[in-house]
C-alpha cells in the first residue's frame, strides 16, 4: 500500500542501457531461492568472486546479513517474509538500474513473492535459480544448527520442518548441491550468463 502522496517520479539523464555499455556488461539480478542450508550463500559468494574476476561489477544480498539491518524489523511470518522479498525486489532493481550484476540470497519461500519481484524488473532481468536439496541432506548439514532447534521446538515456523517451502515452477537455472560440485554448480551459472550474453 502506497503511503506518499505528491511525489513525481525524476528521471536521470544517464540510463541503464549507458551504464551497462560503460562497464561492458548487462546487469540483472540472479535470484536464488531454496531451504536453508541448500547452499544458496555458499554458491553466490563463489559465484561473486568468479565475476570479480573477470572484471564484472556485481553485488551479493544476502538473507541472515539484510535482516542484520534493513530489514531487521521483519521476522517469519508469511507477511514478513513477503515484504522482506518485496524490499529486496525493490533494492535489487535500483541495482540493476546502477548497472550491477546483483545476487540475492534468500529462501524467498513463496512462488508469489518471487514472481513480483519477476514482474518488478524488465525482460530478461530476472534470472531464478533453484538450489534444489533435500531438507534432509539440509538437516544433516545444519550449518547453524537451526534444524535441530526447529525439531525441538525452539523455533516456530521453519521453512521446510513446519513452514512450507514452494519449488520454484520454471527456474531459469537449477543446481542441485547434494549432487553437483561447488564448481559445477557455479560453472552452470556462468555458462548460462555467457551463452545468453549477458557477460
Ligand atoms: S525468507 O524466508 O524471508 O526469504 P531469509 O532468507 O531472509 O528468509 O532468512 C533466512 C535465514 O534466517 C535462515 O537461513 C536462517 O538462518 C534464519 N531463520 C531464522 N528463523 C527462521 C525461520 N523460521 N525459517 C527460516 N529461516 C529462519
Amino acid at each position: 500500500m502506497a503511503k506518499s502522496e505528491n511525489i513525481v517520479w525524476h528521471e536521470s539523464v544517464i540510463t541503464k542501457q549507458q551504464r551497462q555499455e560503460q562497464k561492458g556488461h548487462k546487469s540483472m539480478v540472479i535470484w536464488f531461492t531454496g531451504l536453508s542450508g541448500s547452499g544458496k550463500s555458499t554458491v553466490s559468494v563463489e559465484l561473486e568472486k568468479e565475476l570479480y574476476n573477470r572484471n564484472i561489477h556485481s553485488y551479493r544480498l544476502d538473507g541472515d546479513n539484510v535482516r542484520h539491518g534493513l530489514n531487521k524489523n521483519l521476522g517469519f511470518s508469511p507477511e514478513d517474509r513477503a515484504e522482506n522479498i518485496r524490499r529486496i525486489g525493490e533494492v535489487a532493481k535500483l541495482m540493476v538500474d546502477a548497472g550491477q550484476v546483483t545476487l540475492t540470497a534468500f529462501i524467498s519461500p513463496y512462488q508469489e513473492d518471487r514472481d513480483q519481484v519477476r514482474d518488478l524488473m524488465d525482460d530478461g532481468e530476472f534470472i531464478e535459480v533453484y538450489v534444489k536439496c533435500s531438507v534432509d541432506e539440509c538437516e544433516k548439514r545444519d550449518p547453524k544448527g537451526l534444524y535441530k532447534k526447529a525439531r525441538a521446538g525452539e523455533i516456530k515456523g521453519f521453512t521446510g520442518i513446519d513452514a512450507p517451502y514452494e519449488a520454484p515452477e520454471k527456474p531459469e537455472i537449477t543446481i542441485e548441491t547434494d549432487q553437483q560440485s561447488l564448481e559445477d554448480s557455479v560453472q552452470v551459472i556462468i555458462d548460462y550468463l555467457t551463452d545468453k550474453g549477458y557477460i
